[in-house]
């Protein structure tokens, strides 16, 4: 098969099928990931929590990113890869372009920031120097000490609403993905309905046009505790690459996620 690209997923979307994508920080687990058929890697933040111990992800720099995405992009042949600009990386554009680059560089195709209208600019300015941008809205992560905690987002109907507005701005500005963390099932589906690009729920419902994971929750080997949102499908498997062709199916079946996995 070929290099799977953002048209592909857009693809998908327009034909119903569903997108798997979950994270990866290294080369090996990378490469199975790929052989195992998943559509996209993420090479998330997260990292500074799974890999370095960290409470947050504020401590991850842009030479950590760069690193792991280097590492990833090194294992894999057809799977798209995502890379996240780490916490304050993109506070201004010229920021953003000195960072962005440096993920590209390092091997990502697409890089992804959270934020809604205030990235509008940024996210315009990088499309047009030919960098891609994957958004991200609901529980962001970097502003856990602005939301007071880990906690699930647009619950209130004018945050929802707000929510939907600020995927149609990211959307018209250029975004060819977008990332919902952590919202009322309701929710992902409204702005899924509402956008023509992809997008890739985590803790947003079942009906987001794919799902993506943190590797350790899907291979229960996260050191703190299992969020409500994810499943271990190494349990059922024992054996990582058959663990994530399960992860694949059951997301493409649209039995994962399933009503114990949702907010509501
Ligand atoms: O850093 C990460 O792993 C992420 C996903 C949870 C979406 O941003
Ligand atoms: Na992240």
């Amino acid at each position: 098969m070929a290099k799977i690209t953002t048209s592909r997923l857009l693809k998908m979307k327009e034909q119903g099928e569903k997108i798997s994508t979950i994270t990866a920080y290294d080369a090996s687990f990378a490469k199975i990931f790929d052989q195992a058929g998943i559509h996209a890697i993420l090479i998330g933040d997260s990292l500074g929590m799974v890999l370095q111990g960290e409470n947050d992800t504020l401590p991850v720099t842009i030479e950590d990113m760069a690193y792991h995405t280097r590492c990833v992009s090194r294992g894999v042949e057809e799977t798209l890869v995502i890379s996240d600009m780490p916490f304050m990386s993109y506070a201004t554009k010229e920021q953003a372009f000195v960072n962005a680059s440096k993920l590209m560089q390092a091997g990502a195709n697409i890089i992804k920031m959270e934020g809604g209208s205030w990235l509008v600019d940024t996210i315009a300015a990088l499309v047009e120097r030919g960098i891609p941008v994957c958004g991200h809205l609901g529980l962001t992560p970097q502003s856990v000490h602005v939301f007071g905690g880990f906690k699930v987002q647009g619950r209130e109907h004018d945050k929802a609403q707000q929510m939907i507005a600020q995927a149609k701005e990211l959307e018209q500005a250029g975004v060819q993905l977008l990332v919902l963390e952590c919202i009322p099932a309701e929710l992902g589906k409204a702005i899924t309905e509402t956008v023509s690009i992809p997008t890739i729920g985590i803790g947003a419902g079942k009906d987001t046009d794919g799902q993506i994971l943190v590797m350790h929750d899907a291979l229960g080997i996260s050191c703190s505790y299992m969020p409500k949102f994810s499943r271990n499908f190494l349990v059922d498997t024992g054996d990582i690459k058959k663990a994530i062709e399960l992860y694949i199916s059951e997301v493409s079946e649209g039995n994962f996620p399933g009503p114990e996995h949702i907010f509501k």
